[in-house]
């Protein structure tokens, strides 16, 4: 059987180095003295946290390659929760999920496409899949998965369902945009609301929420969509800070185009460096301690990394030139 050992960042982040650059950071903030208290704490923390196993890659139950119940399921299971699960990335991500012997719960609109995916899932691995019709545009959706799902063991919330147009802002439907809202934001913040006393309690799992590069800095013309993806990246920032030293790992996974329904009819053999959902999410799994944000796409990271190198304002000039609708149509 094939055996290597995931990465796990957490070993590095114990250096000298590390705990200097936290005071700095921190004391540029809130002043010296806290800064340092904060940082001694956070360094203490991150110490034990080194003390997990590693996880490490074998044969799942079902015979094909993935992470087994033996590591990967078993710290991250038994259930885990799929939003936007009927498809693209989180069809991949059920699939992917139930290969390596979680149940599932599958959340989305399309209640023909989850019941379809459930049957092929459990009469393929041997595993429970609940599916519930819930529209996370509702603002008591999130305590409608909350009331679903209280009776399981959920260890991985995978909050991936996402919406949103592109276009010049003032073109866009204020009702879509107020809805773009709720889903990218609201729901997935509540979600996470709900989830992380549940999390604490078991004091392991983790949670992924599927953002965007378009988080990483405003893009004109896709100004809605770019800002809850800003949102998102937040959120999962500031939870991967919180939950980190509580051996609970918060993911929040950027990917670049990927070749999903919401690529609205653009045939993806004629766009350059666009991924499969199976190799997004694999690559998310593999990488779940490597937050608190994650790049699948080298492509996509190195231009990124270029353009917040940029002056801000020089970056968003280029990228307004790049992406006006003009030039998208192109
Ligand atoms: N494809 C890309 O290039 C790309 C790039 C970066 C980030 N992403 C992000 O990846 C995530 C998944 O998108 P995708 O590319 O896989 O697109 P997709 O195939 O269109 O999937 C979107 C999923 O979200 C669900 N969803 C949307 N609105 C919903 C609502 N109001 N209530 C419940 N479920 C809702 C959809 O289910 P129903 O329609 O059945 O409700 C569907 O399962 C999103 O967060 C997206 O922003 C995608």
């Amino acid at each position: 059987m094939h055996h290597a050992a995931l990465h796990d960042g957490a070993p590095e982040r114990g250096g000298d180095g590390v705990l200097e650059s936290l005071e700095a950071v921190a004391a540029g903030v809130v002043g010296y003295d806290c800064a340092k208290a904060c940082a001694d704490d956070i360094m203490a923390r991150a110490v034990r946290r080194t003390t997990h196993a590693p996880l490490e890659r074998c044969g799942s139950a079902n015979g094909q390659e993935g992470y087994g119940m033996s590591e990967f399921a078993k710290h991250y299971g038994p259930v885990s929760l799929v939003t936007g699960a009927s498809s693209g990335i989180g069809k991949s991500f059920a699939e992917s999920l139930a290969a390596q012997g979680f149940d599932l719960v599958l959340v989305a609109r399309r209640l023909e496409r989850l019941e379809a995916l459930a049957g092929e899932l459990s009469s393929a691995h041997g595993i429970d899949v609940h599916v519930h019709r819930i529209d996370l545009a509702e603002g008591s959706a999130a305590q409608q998965i909350m009331d679903v799902t209280s009776s399981l063991d959920v260890g991985l919330v995978v909050s991936n369902a996402g919406t949103g147009d592109k276009g010049r802002f003032e073109s866009g439907d204020a009702r879509v945009m107020a809805e773009t809202l709720m889903v990218n934001c609201n729901t997935p913040m509540l979600l996470a609301h709900g989830f992380v006393p549940r999390l604490r309690l078991r004091g392991r799992g983790g949670i992924i929420f599927t953002s965007s590069i378009e988080g990483l800095i405003g893009c004109p013309f896709s100004t809605v969509y770019s800002s809850t993806k800003g949102f998102v990246n937040s959120l999962g920032e500031g939870l991967w800070g919180e939950l980190a030293p509580e051996g609970i790992d918060v993911l929040t996974l950027c990917p670049g185009a990927t070749a999903t329904d919401r690529l609205q009819g653009i045939d993806p053999a004629t766009l350059h460096n666009v991924m499969s959902p199976d190799e997004v999410v694999r690559l998310a799994l593999e990488n779940i301690r490597s937050g608190p944000i994650y790049i699948p796409s080298e492509h996509y990271k190195a231009t990124f990394d270029q353009l917040l190198s940029m002056p801000r304002a020089q970056a968003i000039s280029a990228m307004a030139k790049r992406m006006s609708p003009g030039q998208l149509n192109q």
